[in-house]
């Protein structure tokens, strides 16, 4: 390959690795910057250390339908809460 045409490939291939890099770091910044942490308080508290999955089998004493503290109907898909609350420790 001439030179030059190496230059270029080189180049957009930079280009390329760029954009894919500022896509994920957009899309793994939006959702945490709006999205509601796991609260500080004594409800949560031994939440915040513990295993994700661990953690999440126990929210829906509190936050289901015959709960104390239901989802909103409009509340996005719910599977996995801590990706998108989340743990402050
Ligand atoms: C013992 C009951 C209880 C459990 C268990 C519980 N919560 Fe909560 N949660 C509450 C109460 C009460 C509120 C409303 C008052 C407040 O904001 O602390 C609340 C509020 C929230 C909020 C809203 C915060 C905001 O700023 O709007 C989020 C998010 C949340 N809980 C996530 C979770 C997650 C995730 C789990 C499981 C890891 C969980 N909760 C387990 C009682 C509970
Ligand atoms: C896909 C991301 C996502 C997941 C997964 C998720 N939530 Fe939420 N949650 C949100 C958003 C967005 C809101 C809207 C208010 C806000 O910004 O906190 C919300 C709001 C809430 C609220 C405040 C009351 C309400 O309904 O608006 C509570 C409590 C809550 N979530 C608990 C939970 C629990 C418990 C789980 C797991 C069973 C969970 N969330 C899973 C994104 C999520």
């Amino acid at each position: 390959m001439p030179e030059q045409k190496k230059n270029k490939t080189l180049l957009y291939n930079i280009a390329f690795l760029v954009f894919c890099a500022s896509l994920l770091l957009f899309l793994w910044k939006a959702p945490e910057e709006t999205t509601a942490r796991l609260p500080n308080d004594p409800d949560h508290e031994k939440f915040q250390r513990m295993d994700k999955k661990e953690a999440e089998k126990l929210c829906g004493e509190c936050h289901s339908e015959n709960g104390p503290v239901p989802l909103s109907a409009k509340h996005p898909p719910k599977y996995r809460c801590l990706f998108c609350h989340k743990q402050n420790a």
